[in-house]
């Protein structure tokens, strides 16, 4: 078995993954970098071991389909690669009525928000007891604690994500295996987001975030093993808020935020494109 440890990071092309990917070069950690084919992984891959002089080794895959999460596992086993830190952070994001979604987009949205977190921590399980400590990081929302109209099934399925992290955490304990659930706001990480976030309610443009920052309180988080990550002081703010306020003002605030939220599913990655072209148009 190769002696060195490496982090897997899963949609690590762009976005979140990508700058969690660098910070952990940063910290001189090896990785396993997983994303779509033809996503710009092996340019990024290179761009890290100039930059950053770590090992790194990309795998693309669909992660949506089942057999592809088991194939990675029997890959990395098979270049006898040894993970110690597991993160992940894949996921479909969405704001859209229910009725203007398609049961193909809800059905990889599920896929790919619980089941591949799911599978590949029980897959790695046994590598990850070899080393101690070791770590899951598993990237929820701060959606999972509002229950927002338009959020309805990217909401449940991050609430699964947080429910999932900590009654794992809690079973882990035992293997030394730290597992921690971070639950970013906003944060500007693709063409179609950025263009959600500017549609957001001033507060709540507040809270957007950089997704280099939020990857670095991730990192340096995870290491300290913090249970639950809620990264910046104003979603922080929106938890306490959230528990000092009686419900029905909070479903009357975020009701009316929500409503302002134009409607989009990254599935359709030009759609962003689209909304920018609309948003300049007079
Ligand atoms: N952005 C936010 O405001 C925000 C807020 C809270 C939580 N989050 C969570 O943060 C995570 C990352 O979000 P993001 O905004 O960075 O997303 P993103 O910009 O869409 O990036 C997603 C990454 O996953 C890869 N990917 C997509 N489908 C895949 C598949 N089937 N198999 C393998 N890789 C796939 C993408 O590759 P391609 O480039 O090839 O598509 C890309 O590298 C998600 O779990 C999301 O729910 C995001």
């Amino acid at each position: 078995m190769n002696t060195k440890l490496y982090t897997l990071i899963t949609g690590s092309s762009e976005g979140f993954g990508k700058a969690l990917a660098i910070e952990c070069a940063k910290r001189k950690m090896n990785l396993i970098l997983v994303s779509l084919p033809n996503s710009g992984l092996s340019q990024l891959t290179e761009s890290i071991i100039q930059n950053y002089k770590v090992d790194v080794v990309p795998i693309e895959k669909d992660l949506s389909i089942e057999e592809n999460c088991v194939s990675l596992f029997k890959e990395v086993e098979q270049m006898n690669l040894s993970v110690n830190i597991l993160i992940n952070n894949v996921g479909l994001g969405s704001t859209m009525f229910f009725k203007e979604g398609s049961i193909d987009f809800y059905q990889k949205q599920v896929k790919l928000n619980v089941m591949v977190a799911t599978l590949l921590s029980s897959l790695f399980l046994e590598m990850l007891k070899t080393h101690q400590p070791s770590h899951i990081l598993n990237v929820s929302s701060l959606s999972c604690f509002f229950y927002l109209a338009k959020k309805q099934v990217y909401g449940a399925t991050k609430s699964y994500v947080y429910s999932f992290s900590k009654s794992l955490r809690a079973e882990l304990k035992s293997d030394h295996i730290n597992v921690s659930v971070i639950c970013p706001g906003g944060m500007n990480t693709n063409p179609t987001t950025i263009m959600t976030n500017q549609s957001n309610h001033w507060l709540a443009r507040q809270s957007i975030m950089n997704p280099d920052k939020v990857a670095a309180i991730a990192i340096r988080e995870l290491l300290n093993q913090k249970e639950i990550i809620i990264p910046g002081f104003m979603n922080k703010l929106f938890l306490l808020i959230d528990k000092l306020l009686p419900d029905f003002i909070i479903k009357m605030i975020a009701n009316n935020h929500v409503n302002k939220f134009k409607s989009y599913n990254i599935g359709n990655k030009n759609h962003g494109q689209q909304l920018i072209s609309q948003a300049s148009q007079p």
